[in-house]
């Protein structure tokens, strides 16, 4: 016999586009995949809980990530989330964040993507 999971509310505010998305998603399902599956587009790269790509802060109910392997425990403490690897467990209202904005409170600007090329010398033209 299955069993139909609760359903929440989310609203997912696209800060670099300017739009927002609302849709449902049973509490036993990703957000990003749940989003993908209403045809709402959103930032993702590695969808597991990897790279930050897909982060958001939440600004309003709860959310669970045990796989959020990619985030850092403070990140986590100050209301980040990686959508890919996510569970809603109330509504939510959450917010995309800037381009690189986590990964770069993370690991640090110096470190930023495409900075930094281990083992060889930068060109120089
Ligand atoms: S898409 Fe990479 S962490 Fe979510």
């Amino acid at each position: 016999m299955s069993t139909i999971s609760p359903m929440h509310t989310v609203t997912v505010r696209d800060r670099a586009r300017n739009i927002e998305h609302t849709f449902q998603v049973p509490e036993d399902r990703y957000i990003l995949h749940t989003a993908e599956n209403n045809g709402k587009e959103l930032p993702f790269s590695c969808r597991n809980g990897a790279c930050t790509t897909c982060a958001v802060r939440v600004l309003s109910g709860e959310i669970y990530q045990p796989e959020a392997i990619g985030l850092s425990p403070e990140l986590r403490q100050k209301g980040y989330a990686l959508l890919c690897v996510s569970y809603a467990r109330s509504d939510l209202v959450v917010e995309t964040q800037d381009e690189d904005e986590v990964y770069e409170l993370q690991f640090g600007r110096f470190f930023a993507k495409g900075k930094v090329r281990a083992g060889l010398p930068l060109d120089e033209d």
